[in-house]
């Protein structure tokens, strides 16, 4: 694919968005733009560029060790590329750490999940919320002498009830399964308000049916709160589901990036890909 188009400069055009920078006309919402990271003798990204649109969702395959989590590292702030940039909401992100990253719009789900087991996905939004306008209570919140305020947990149990959580609000998370607690993360990815959501491997050791539950409230996401998606995932069937266009790392290397149809067509996709999975 293309440089992503340059800056566009003027022309901002700020919409909901006051104070977490303008849309800037002309440039898609988050554009990596020939981002390579070498990890000793492995270069795990080679010079890869990708563009997501503002509501898009977009999926992110490839085989394992092709570079997805390091790619998602380094446009959330955890792993600083070796050469290239990423560019968010018109913005240059190099130098931004990763909790200004978050407080701009960019939230992620882990591949392993991160959860507190002892706290319930009230407690764990709550915690999220406070850490996007402050990072100073986090710490008070986790030990839990912050008292959150009425309206705070009122938003807190919205956020649980959208995920589909609801009865298990109040439930420590060491006593829920994987499926739920995989819903857990994307509740409390939702608490900072994000533009952008990466899902790493969403779906990872859940069922069916299960998957079939974040498929759906992936879509919901994106549909109803308008957050743009860059899905990592295996389950192409979820992929499918989840997203409108499909991005192909290979060793680092963009292959492919169209629809799904196009890429599971594409020969060296196949190859690359299907071949080894299917
Ligand atoms: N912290 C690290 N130190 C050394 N090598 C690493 C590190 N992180 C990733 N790698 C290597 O970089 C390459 C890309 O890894 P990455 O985890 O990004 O792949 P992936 O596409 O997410 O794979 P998977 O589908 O298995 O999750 C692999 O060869 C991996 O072994
Ligand atoms: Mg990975």
């Amino acid at each position: 694919m293309g440089d992503p188009a340059p800056g566009g400069g003027a022309g901002s055009d700020e919409r909901t968005t006051a104070g977490r920078g303008a849309a800037v006309a002309g440039e898609p919402l988050l554009a990596v733009v020939d981002v390579s990271v070498a990890f000793g003798g492995v270069q795990a990204l080679a010079g890869v560029s990708l563009a997501v649109a503002a509501g898009e969702a977009v999926g992110l395959v490839g085989p394992n060790g092709a570079g997805k989590t390091t790619l998602f590292e380094c446009i959330s702030g955890r792993l600083r590329p070796d050469n290239g940039r990423v560019r968010f909401a018109g913005s240059d992100l190099a130098g931004v750490p990763a909790h200004r990253r978050s407080r701009l719009g960019i939230a992620r789900t882990f591949q392993r999940v991160e959860v507190f087991p002892e706290l319930t996905p009230v407690e764990h939004v709550l915690v999220a919320a406070r850490a996007r306008q402050g990072g100073a209570m986090l710490w008070r919140d986790l030990v839990r002498r912050g008292t959150p305020r009425p309206d705070e947990v009122e938003q807190a149990r919205a956020i649980v009830g959208m995920v589909g959580l609801a009865e298990a609000a109040d439930v420590p998370v060491a006593a829920l399964g994987l499926g739920h607690t995989r819903l857990v993360e994307l509740a409390r990815a939702l608490a900072s308000s994000p533009r952008l959501l990466l899902a790493d491997e969403p779906s990872s050791g859940l069922d069916t049916t299960e998957t079939s539950v974040i498929a759906t409230l992936l879509r919901r996401i994106q549909r109803e709160r308008g957050v743009a998606v860059l899905l990592v995932e295996h389950d192409l069937a979820l992929v499918r589901r989840a997203v409108d266009r499909v991005v192909v790392l290979d060793s680092g290397h963009v292959i492919a990036d169209g629809s799904f149809g196009q890429v599971v067509a594409d020969p060296a996709v196949r190859r690359a890909y299907l071949g080894r999975s299917a």
